[in-house]
């Protein structure tokens, strides 16, 4: 959501800054601010509302010479859109400086006192209250006499009044020579360069100048000074497994192009080194340590926010299928509050990309309160998801710059099959049918690279029907959950009233929509519900509704029925949804681009959804 980054080393900062947030952009924000403490001890404070670029000349053409500095794209909450309410937030004197991700739940009360005792407010956030506290231990010896000795005492003593989540970056022109950073369920990295220091909230914003990484947890406090850091506690030192190249466009137009031209690596990566098979079976050593908790399971809940929930429905079909176990889908915002009646030999699997998002982040922490069994399929190494699950499986579909996920989807979808194949073998399964899957799971990358060559023959659909303002998606099965994740990504990109639908509910209500001005994508590949899918399409033309439909190579019957038709090669039905996706990921991309929409990063949306 918001963006954090800091620098301190031998260059200038301010350049450094500034392409530290121009890599979080993807993010999403509304305003943001640079901080640099100048060589002659001065502030340089520059904050705006709108988009970086718009300042890229002049930014950079000022020659400002100081060496530390923090940065920060907001995304408003409290307060409006104003340079005022931008970060950097500073202090009654303007000498500390402090960003922050995250919301202080108790700044009112906090507020209230620190106006009474004279101190001017500039901003109407909650993030102010940090600096002003800040100061007030800095100035003014606490209710037990002491009088803070340093930036990172005054911080660990404000840290200590405080209710709510933070990521900080503090730095004071009275002691120049460090920024102090903290974090309370709000993701920050430290970059360790050669000479120099980065800080950011997201390791995109690092990958530029280093991949040595160190992840602060939750309630430590980092002391960073030019020529080293420390951290509360031993902290060891991490590689990042990607470099610059994959988070930049590399000649395509948008990231959501590129992310989804990388699909097929995303099913590859997910599997490469995973697959025993002459076993029919797979090897996921990330849950190695809870393998026999797992044999004993006797229900999965399968939770996520948005795609990855549809994922995790995929995920319901999967490994009831597969593996005979009972499996519920359920969103994170949900699983958390509804009480739940578990049993010991439950399991939960949380589905992320990111591994930040509250609402599954809350989820998991209701799960591990009534300690089941928690598992995490997640795609960023290091996130909180990751480290707070008993264990888990990376899906390893590289960074995801794009707002809408797309090659994170096919990425979780990959995984869950990978987990349903290890449950089933585990249980009833037999060898012949784990061999099965895995033959036919290699050949999947090949497979949507035959989609993807049609990109041309979906943008032409997209063009073509892009007069309409709204669509209905329709699927049965696997494909059930398939048309509600082509439903979601049209309305994020395009701003269309897009529906999903289980096709056999059609006839329960949604039928009253059709007519000509409706277009339903229908996924009709050839599968044990192929009959019912072309039941539900008959009865849309019957009533004159407009329809494109997605089929299996080789089907000529759809050809008759439907106004439009995206061939799909063949695979077994369990495996389908990684091709059926590919088109509607296209279909909702071309059409956000055609509308003219800043697909990357669509209105409203942030990457990672950080608060409830
Ligand atoms: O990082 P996560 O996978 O936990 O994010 C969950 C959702 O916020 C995310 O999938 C969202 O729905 C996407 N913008 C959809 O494209």
């Amino acid at each position: 959501m918001c963006g954090i980054a800091g620098y301190i080393g031998p260059k200038k900062a301010l350049p450094i800054l500034f392409s530290g947030l121009k890599r979080l952009e993807y993010r999403g924000y509304d305003s943001y601010g640079f901080l640099v403490i100048k060589k002659d001890g001065l502030p340089f404070l520059h904050k705006k509302r709108g988009k970086i670029s718009d300042d890229e000349k002049e930014l950079l053409s000022l020659d400002i010479d100081g060496n530390i500095g923090i940065a920060h794209t907001r995304w408003g909450t409290t307060g409006e859109i104003t340079p005022e309410n931008a970060h950097p937030h500073f202090d009654c004197k303007k000498e500390i400086f402090i960003v922050h991700n995250g919301i202080i739940e108790n700044y009112k009360e906090l507020k209230q006192e620190l106006k009474s005792e004279g101190h001017i407010f500039s901003s109407e956030t909650d993030s102010e209250v940090l600096s002003h506290l800040i100061e007030k231990y800095l100035s003014e010896p606490s209710e037990n006499g002491e009088r803070a000795t340093s930036l990172e005492d005054a911080v660990r003593k404000v840290l200590k009044q405080i209710q709510g989540t933070y990521g900080i970056a503090v730095v004071s022109t009275r002691e120049p020579d460090k920024i102090v950073a903290a974090r309370m369920s709000s993701p920050l990295v430290l970059g360790v360069g050669k000479d120099e220091f980065l800080l950011a909230s997201d390791a995109s914003a690092i990958v530029m100048r280093t991949r040595q990484i160190v992840n602060l947890d939750d309630g430590e406090i980092a002391v960073i000074k030019p020529d080293d850091f420390y951290i509360l506690k031993e902290k060891k030192i991490e590689t990042i497994d990607w470099d610059i190249s994959d988070i930049q466009k590399s000649g395509f137009p948008h990231f959501m192009i590129k992310e989804i031209n990388e699909e097929p690596d995303a099913v590859e990566n997910a599997f490469l080194g995973r697959l025993i098979e002459e076993d029919g079976s797979v090897k996921l050593g990330g849950i190695d340590s809870v393998s026999e908790q797992i044999s004993k399971t006797e229900r999965i809940f399968l939770v996520g926010c948005g795609t990855a929930y549809y994922a995790a429905l995929v995920g319901e079909y999967l490994i009831e299928e597969a593996a005979k176990i009972p499996a519920k889908a359920e969103v994170s915002s949900e699983f958390r509050y509804r009480n739940h009646v578990f049993n010991k030999n439950d399991a939960a699997i949380f589905i992320s990309q990111s591994g930040e998002t509250a609402d599954t982040l809350g989820a998991l922490r209701e799960a591990k309160q009534r300690r089941i069994l928690s598992i995490g399929i997640t795609n960023v190494v290091g996130s909180t998801q990751s480290r707070e699950t008993d264990a888990g499986i990376y899906s390893r579909s590289g960074p995801e710059i794009a707002v809408a996920s797309t090659k994170a989807f096919v990425g979780q979808v990959t995984t869950l099959i990978l987990l349903a194949v290890f449950l089933g073998r585990q249980r009833r399964m037999d060898l012949e049918q784990g061999k099965k899957i895995i033959k036919e799971l290699k050949l999947i990358p090949d497979l949507i690279k035959e989609i993807l060559s049609q990109q041309n023959q979906i943008k032409k659909i997209a063009e073509e029907y892009s007069h309409f303002d709204k669509f209905m998606f329709l699927g049965r099965k696997y494909n059930f959950p398939i048309a509600l994740e082509g439903a979601l990504k049209l309305r994020e990109v395009s701003y269309l009233q897009s529906q999903g639908y289980a096709a056999g509910e059609m006839k329960h209500g949604s039928i009253a929509l059709i007519d000509q001005s409706l277009p339903a994508i229908a996924i009709c590949p050839k599968d044990s519900v192929y009959e019912k899918m072309i039941s539900s399409i008959e009865e849309i033309r019957t009533r004159k509704g407009p329809i494109i439909a997605l089929a299996t190579k080789g089907d000529e019957k759809i050809k008759r029925l439907a106004d439009k038709v995206i061939y799909l090669p063949k695979t077994i039905e369990l495996l389908a949804p990684l091709l059926n996706v590919v088109p509607l990921h296209l279909f909702a991309y071309y059409m956000g681009v055609v509308k003219g929409y800043d697909v990357d990063k669509p209105r409203n949306l942030a990457k990672s959804v950080t608060v409830e």
